[in-house]
């Protein structure tokens, strides 16, 4: 019987030679480290350099995650990955109305340079790379991390790490967005630009499929519209005057990994491909760091049980798996205990456990891409790639992803497939393990992490003593200057890192900038 992949493929019993009859390895695969980068985006992978262990975390206050952060460090950590609350994810201060209850909640409030200088102190910012979460004020967190690192004395070409910096899906299916797309897109170039010259060895965004998938995406809609949304990021830097070789370089990308390991691995191999042959044919760039598809992975939070959480272990292996045969730079591996509450220090120590016994104890990474060649994978390699290509013409042929997104095509197109799981799940015919079989009579008793609601008054207590300690004028000057920035042409990335320099505030930035661009208001359409 022919089973169906979670995009909807077939899935042969057994595939054999003739699945890959007349298959011509060079043009599909190539060598690893050359185009298509099927393979993977360096000729040794793993064999030169294992990927990046970076843990996603961050709560409470500033110091509080600076902690959690030493201790990740401490246990082996390769690379840092914060964590904000919603209140700055969204540009707003702690002590703002719409931030009541919020506060250090799902992650960690940074409203000032005062903050960001106590959440790095004592990590070194030239020993480490920092992936930071944030997307609508990405420039603002972006600009604190180099005041702070400044102040350390560090180069800004010492500087690396991601920041998320990826608006458009967060209009499909995250929701911390603040400006209208164009503005939205117009930061984004801005953020592009600078870098180029002032922060060289920074990517500049993390187009992410990832949240996507957590709404319901299948691998196919998730390459697809992650990668539209990419192709609409370029776009906008070429039309802003930018030539494609001098940012491509630094765009990343951020995708899940399910538990349906041979579907995972040859999605992420299709959209090595894929990506590859659009920027080279479509945009014409000639660096081939320009064509090459690099991302971090995070396993699926949504395929965690808060039934029998300790079977979520089970599931975090296989999905870290899969995201390593298929080639990860960087990868996140979530704790058991996450759909419960925030991880225990010690959920999140074994979170980490898991990664560095898939690369320590196991052979995966003694060679680059084990499954090339193979029939069953490269079969599925193929059939992945083939139908996110004839989605993204969908996408384009209602005129690319931001005219998508305001017809609500990738929201519905996801909702469709969400219900379509839900269904799958209620019916049974979607096993959940411990959840609709294999079940407990009785759950046993867990106890979760629970995090301080004194958080909120703390945190509004220091944002009212910087706003007596620094020179009010300054601020204001520097924050019409932005303003006026924004309002016409020119860069607004200097003029913001002026006035965070003169200690305003994340959402005082923010304020200025949506009195000039608006806000987003979204089309509901499902
Ligand atoms: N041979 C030669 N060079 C190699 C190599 C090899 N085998 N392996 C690595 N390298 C080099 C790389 O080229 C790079 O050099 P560079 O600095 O000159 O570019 C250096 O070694 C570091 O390697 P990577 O850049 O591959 O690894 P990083 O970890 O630094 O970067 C990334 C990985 C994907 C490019 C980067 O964008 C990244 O770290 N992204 C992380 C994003 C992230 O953590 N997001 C979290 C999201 S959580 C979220 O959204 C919230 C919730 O809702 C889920």
């Amino acid at each position: 019987m022919v089973r169906e992949s979670e995009s909807g493929l077939p899935v042969e019993p057994v595939y054999g030679p003739e699945d890959l009859a007349g298959w011509d390895p060079a043009g599909k695969l190539g060598d690893p480290g050359s185009y298509p980068f099927t393979r993977g985006v360096h000729p040794t992978m793993y064999t030169g350099r294992p990927w990046t262990m970076r843990q996603y975390a961050g709560f409470g206050t500033a110091a509080e995650s600076n902690a959690r952060y030493r201790q990740l460090i401490a246990h082996g950590t390769t690379g840092l990955s914060v964590a904000f609350d919603l209140p700055t994810q969204m540009g707003y201060d702690s002590d703002a109305p719409l931030a009541h209850g919020e506060v250090g909640k799902v992650g960690v409030a940074i409203d000032s340079v005062d903050d960001m200088r106590v959440l790095f102190a004592g990590i070194p910012l030239d020993r480490v790379s920092t992936s930071m979460t944030i997307n609508a004020p990405a420039a603002v967190l972006l600009l604190l991390y180099q005041l702070v690192a400044e102040e350390q004395g560090i180069p800004a070409d010492a500087l690396t790490g991601t920041i998320q910096n990826d608006v458009l899906k967060e209009y499909i299916a995250r929701g911390t967005y603040i400006f209208p797309p164009e503005p939205s897109l117009r930061l984004t170039a801005d953020v592009f630009r600078y870098c180029r010259t002032a922060l060289p060895r920074w990517n500049t965004i993390s187009i992410s499929g990832y949240h996507m998938a957590e709404a319901g995406a299948s691998p196919v809609q998730e390459i697809a519209f992650t990668l539209a949304d990419g192709i609409e990021y370029v776009r906008t830097a070429v039309a802003a005057g930018m030539d494609v070789d001098d940012f491509a370089p630094r765009l990343s990308f951020f995708f899940v990994a399910r538990t349906t390991l041979l579907e995972e691995v040859a999605k992420f191999r299709a959209a090595r491909r894929i990506w590859a042959r659009v920027m080279r044919e479509e945009f014409g760039a000639r660096n081939p760091r320009s064509l090459m598809l690099r991302f971090h992975t995070q396993t699926a939070g949504v395929q965690l049980t808060a039934q029998q959480p300790e079977v979520n272990l089970v599931r975090v292996a296989v999905q870290g798996l899969a995201a390593v045969l298929g080639g990860t730079q960087s990868l996140h591996t979530n704790s058991f205990d996450e759909a419960i509450a925030l991880p225990t220090d010690r959920s999140a120590r074994l979170a980490l456990r898991t990664q560095q016994v898939l690369a320590h104890e196991t052979d995966v990474t003694a060679t680059v891409d084990p499954f090339a060649g193979s029939y069953a994978i490269e079969r599925m390699t193929d059939e992945v790639e083939a139908a996110a290509v004839g989605l993204m013409r969908r996408v384009e042929d209602l005129g690319g992803a931001v005219a998508a997104i305001e017809h609500g095509f990738q929201k519905g197109e996801i909702e469709r497939n969400a219900y379509r799981i839900a269904r799958e799940q209620d019916s049974g015919e979607r096993v959940v393990v411990g959840v609709n079989r294999f079940r407990l009579d009785e759950e046993e008793p867990y106890e979760p992490l629970r995090v301080d609601p004194a958080i909120e008054a703390r945190q509004t207590e220091r944002l009212a003593r910087l706003r007596v300690g620094r020179d009010r004028r300054t601020v204001a000057a520097a924050l019409a200057a932005l303003a006026k920035t924004a309002e016409g042409d020119d860069n607004v990335l200097p003029p913001m890192k002026e006035a965070l320099r003169a200690r305003a505030t994340v959402g005082e930035v923010c304020d200025a900038l949506r009195e000039v661009w608006g806000v987003y208001v979204p089309t509901d359409v499902f």
